[in-house]
């Protein structure tokens, strides 16, 4: 019987995959046969990969460390053989109103939601060359297609990675490789409640359709389907996860 969106024998690196969004991402690609190299500059990635058996692998690193991204992705293509799927999900929030934007922020900001990630699909994209076979899966975030008070570095950062991956699609393409971005609505982690807790968080429910935040679940659910040969003809593609938020 043909199982739909099986990685077997596939490898994935997810980023940021500590917490959040990104184990439950590794969890889900891991549950679909794949091995998982999974990075994060938090120590606990270790266990975290523990936590997934055999198949996965830890790699504490801070993606701010731009200029080593390239030894990072060699080191997991000699560890596992092959690299199949990047998950680009590490990613950042620092919340401030127009006119009170550091420039350090906004930099860092960039740093880690728009360069490292461009950076880490450029380097494994050339092993998806070779192999004729790539899946760059880039998780933006609604901040990419609509405003969000407080949130001017992270929309412009989310809406440079949507923009970056059409690029990617375009380019790589002809190779096997596909580019996506999905774009969730608020997820309950860390990250997300940081933000959207109290009256907030309410008032924001009641603008989705769904009247509901979405799930990590929901969110790898929809990295799976990106991650998998029958997606082979979505490329470029900004799939939008949030209820319905940004059609109203
Ligand atoms: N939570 C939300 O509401 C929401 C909504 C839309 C999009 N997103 C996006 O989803 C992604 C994951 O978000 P989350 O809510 O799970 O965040 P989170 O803060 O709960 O987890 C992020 C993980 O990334 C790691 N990380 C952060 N900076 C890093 C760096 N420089 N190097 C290596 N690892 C680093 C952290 O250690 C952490 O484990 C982010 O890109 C975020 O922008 C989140």
């Amino acid at each position: 019987m043909t199982i739909l969106f099986s990685l077997k024998n596939q490898v994935a690196i997810v980023t940021g995959a500590a917490s959040g969004i990104g184990y439950a991402i590794a969890r889900c690609l891991s549950e679909a046969g794949a091995k998982v190299a999974m990075v994060d500059r938090a120590e606990e990635i270790k266990s975290a990969a523990q936590n997934l058996g055999n198949s996965a692998q830890g790699y504490v690193f801070d993606l701010a460390n731009v200029d080593a991204l390239g030894e990072l992705v060699e080191q997991i293509h000699h560890d596992f053989g092959r690299i199949d799927i990047l998950v680009n999900n590490a990613g950042i929030g620092m919340l401030e109103a127009v006119g009170e934007v550091q420039l350090t922020s906004w930099n860092a900001t960039m740093l880690i939601n728009m360069t490292a990630p461009f950076f880490l699909a450029q380097h494994c994209s050339r092993f998806m060359k070779m192999q004729g076979f790539g899946r760059l899966i880039n998780i933006s975030s609604q901040a990419s297609v609509i405003a969000l008070n407080e949130h001017a570095a992270y929309c412009a950062s989310k809406s440079g990675m949507a923009s970056f991956t059409r690029v990617l699609a375009a380019e790589l393409g002809p190779f096997g490789i596909t580019a996506n971005a999905i774009s969730p609505t608020v997820v309950e982690t860390e990250l997300g409640k940081r933000y959207w807790h109290g009256d907030r968080a309410e008032q924001m429910k009641q603008k989705i359709p769904a009247r509901r935040f979405a799930t990590t679940d929901e969110i790898a659910g929809a990295v799976l389907y990106l991650s998998s040969k029958e997606a082979a003809m979505v490329n470029g593609e900004n799939l939008v996860v949030d209820g319905g938020y940004s059609v109203i």
